[in-house]
């Protein structure tokens, strides 16, 4: 018998519905919500409104792309934290109400864990590389950084994290004081790729062992940005992409300084990145490069599974499936979530 897994994701600002057969990805549909873009961030209560409007069709589709009948699915795995609570509940609504409906069982997932297990995600007609126990995930999205030991698909460990602002936070606040619109990261990127990395230098905070923090980076680039602007009025404009590409390496190499510290302490040299910061370029290279002088054995997600999707979801509820680790109807959501 095939154990079929339907995934909802809803955390954020992105609704999403995919299924999962025996470990192979049959659909991952996401519905992008752009009604935030003329906010400058993601507005909740216009969030949790879209994700509604969203989610049945979303899953449908995601059904009807699987080529399967709702009457296959074995179980209903959902995103219950972290997140933005009013979007956490359209998705767990939902997915307490399709289950009962089918009287199937309901699987709770934690997004983070998520975000790292979609490196198990096995995809027909590709080489499906998957990592081996143990190794290391550098998880980088708008809202945590982590430097996460995996031992086993389900046990997990954070060994460092940031004492304040997110990776993707630092790349989208840093865009928003030279003007690029919501979410900035992927402006950064873009831009960065014609520009020169070392024409500005910024400082790198000093924090303990593998945590990070990336506050301070922010404050002295929006400093150094407005002293630089009564020089010069069009300061910003005429070095949009040397900005760019400096405040990526800057951030990158912040990244890689500790993720480095903890390969060499634990001696781990299985290494991943997860999140929707692993879609960026500097990263990328960085980690390939890095790769080269300590013989390390990377895992670098393809770019559709590196922001959020309901892959991941069903990816983790299949494991916890084969755990038969099952929720219960009365179940809430988390907007904090710690595994
Ligand atoms: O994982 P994700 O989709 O959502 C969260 O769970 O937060 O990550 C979104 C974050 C945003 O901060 C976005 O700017 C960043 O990932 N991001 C990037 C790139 N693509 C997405 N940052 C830098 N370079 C990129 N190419
Ligand atoms: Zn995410």
């Amino acid at each position: 018998m095939s154990v079929t897994i339907l995934g909802i994701e809803s955390s954020c600002d992105d609704t999403s519905a995919a299924i999962i057969q025996d470990g192979y990805l049959l659909s991952n549909i996401i519905a992008n919500q752009d009604v935030h873009k003329a906010y400058g961030g993601v507005v909740p209560e216009l969030a949790s409104r879209a994700h509604q409007q969203n989610i049945i069709p979303v899953v449908d589709q995601a059904i009807k792309k699987a080529g399967i009948t709702k009457e296959e699915i074995s179980a209903v795995a959902f995103t219950r934290g972290p997140g933005l609570l009013g979007s956490l509940l359209v998705g767990t609504s939902f997915s307490k109400s399709f289950a009962l409906a089918l009287n199937i069982p309901l699987v709770e997932v934690n997004h983070l864990q998520a975000h790292i297990l979609v490196h198990f995600i096995k995809q027909y007609k590709a080489d499906n590389r998957l990592p081996e126990f143990p190794f290391l995930c550098l998880l980088v999205s708008g809202g945590h950084t982590q430097i996460v030991l995996i031992k086993d698909f389900l046990d997990m460990e954070i060994i460092g994290q940031t004492i304040d602002d997110a990776g993707g936070e630092a790349f989208d606040k840093c865009a928003k004081v030279i003007g690029l619109p919501y979410p900035g990261g992927p402006l950064i990127d873009k831009n960065a790729q014609q520009g020169n990395k070392n024409a500005f230098t910024f400082n790198k905070p000093r924090i303990k062992e593998f945590d990070y923090s990336f506050s301070g980076l922010k404050t002295s680039f929006l400093y150094f940005i407005r002293d630089s602007i009564k020089e010069n009025p069009d300061f910003i404009k005429e070095n949009m992409n040397d900005l760019c590409a400096s405040i990526q390496h800057t951030i990158v190499e912040i990244l890689m300084d500790k993720l480095i510290a903890a390969s060499k302490k634990t001696g781990i040299k299985n290494i991943a990145i997860a999140g929707g910061v692993s879609a960026n370029s500097g990263l990328r290279n960085a980690i390939l490069e890095t790769a080269k002088k300590y013989n390390w054995n990377t895992f670098i997600p393809e770019f559709k599974f590196t922001t959020d999707n309901a892959a991941m979801i069903a990816i983790t509820g299949y494991y916890k499936y084969l755990n038969k680790d099952f929720a219960s109807q009365d179940i809430a959501p988390l907007a904090r979530f710690q595994y």
